[in-house]
């Protein structure tokens, strides 16, 4: 049964500047898939390695199942090697002197696996990982990509119940990325191993974890499912992160976040509105019930293919809008917009998620 990972009170500090990793309470359910996900040093690979035992903590504790593996007021390590771990890191860490296929294989010779079997296991992760062909290849002969796939292989061979990645896919092109994505949903779900991913790429996190934990300078901003932490951000760094277009932000000391406000009929302590880009309706008519709606010029009109995402300017506060519609308007022209109020949310001075009336009562079908 793969296990519960949780981290208390853990913190790093590297002897200079400020935490790594400062007081991080985490926990990442057994058959959860997590994702570390935030900007560059921002902690992620110091937690994977603390988690993995490759670096020491400078305070805290954390348990792998029913088994305290590090903790710095107990006097408790527990070696990498004996925490039952699969590891693929930023940097692959591939044995030079083997062929991809002895590499793949390395972990399986540890355990003693009569050589069919062994053939049998590497051919299935190598060809799962779409590397086959490249089995007697040593890793200098390999692109940056493919020693990540032949990384990533050496790891499903032994098939261990926890597996840490760091940034697994990053130099992957975009067709193999998306196809690797999908590879390692599926064995998540066929496995049911507990997944620390990390990434600070949050498309990334999105389409692949059951849980987001979103980090920024070594502090833990919020943990939650995708689409809750999509719906609802906890601040205002996480509701600028997640998405792209970012949520659009708008202080409710400029003349359209007033006005935004006060269509919330409800103002005590919120000094920032936001609204994700598509939910920014462009009207052909009036604006519906509940809807509230606002003049902005078009500054650029940028195609996808898929979608219009739009630049505009409402007041002087710049917008993103997002429509599945095409948008024809030209630069300079005026739209009108409209933002339901139920697609608003609010902040407060420090940047925390406030309550609000609109707020669905009863707790929407991705929060299950
Ligand atoms: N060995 C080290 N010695 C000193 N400082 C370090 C060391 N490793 C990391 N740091 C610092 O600790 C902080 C967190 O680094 P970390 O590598 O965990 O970030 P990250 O979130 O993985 O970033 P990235 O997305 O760029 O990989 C950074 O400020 C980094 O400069
Ligand atoms: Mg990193």
């Amino acid at each position: 049964m793969a296990p519960t990972i949780s981290l208390k009170s853990v913190s790093k500090s590297y002897g200079t500047g400020p935490l790594a990793v400062d007081n991080l309470d985490l926990v990442m359910p057994a058959r959860s898939f997590t994702c570390l996900l935030g900007p560059s040093g921002c902690g992620k690979t110091t937690t994977l390695r603390m988690i993995a035992g490759l670096e020491n903590l400078t305070d805290g504790s954390i348990t792998i199942g029913d088994r305290i593996v590090d903790s710095v007021p107990d006097g408790v390590f527990v070696p990498p090697e004996k925490r039952g771990l699969g590891l693929v890191f930023q940097n692959y860490a591939l044995w030079p002197h083997l062929t991809v296929r002895a590499n793949v294989e390395f972990g399986l010779r540890l355990r003693k696996i009569g050589a069919a079997e062994r053939r049998r296991v590497v051919d299935k992760a190598l060809a799962t990982m779409q590397i086959d062909g490249a089995a007697d290849r040593y890793p200098s002969q390999l692109s940056g990509g493919q020693q990540q796939r032949v990384s990533l292989a050496r790891m499903l061979a032994v098939n261990p119940e926890v597996l840490l990645l760091d940034e697994p896919l990053s130099n992957l092109d975009a067709r193999l990325r998306l196809e690797m994505r999908a590879e390692l949903k599926r064995l998540h779900d066929e496995t049911g191993h507990t997944v620390v991913f990390v990434t600070h790429d949050q498309l990334e996190a999105m389409t692949m974890a059951t849980h987001v934990a979103v980090m920024k300078d070594g502090v833990l901003h919020q943990l939650a499912p995708p689409l809750e932490v999509y719906h609802r951000p906890a601040n205002t760094f996480v509701a600028a992160f997640v998405g792209s277009p970012p949520m659009n932000l708008v202080g409710t000391t400029t003349a359209l976040g007033a006005r935004l406000r006060a269509s919330l009929g409800e103002s005590a302590g919120i000094s920032t509105v936001g609204v994700r880009p598509e939910h920014v309706r462009v009207l052909s008519g009036p604006p519906r019930d509940h809807e509230f709606s606002f003049d902005a010029k078009v500054k650029a009109v940028l195609p996808t293919g898929a979608s219009w995402t739009v630049s505009v300017l409402a007041d002087e506060t710049e917008l993103y809008l997002v429509s599945a519609e095409p948008v024809t308007a030209h630069r300079g022209e005026v739209l009108r917009c409209a933002v339901a109020a139920g697609n608003l949310h609010a902040f407060d001075a420090e940047g925390s998620r406030l309550a609000l009336e609109s707020d669905p009562e009863q707790e929407p079908e991705w929060a299950s």
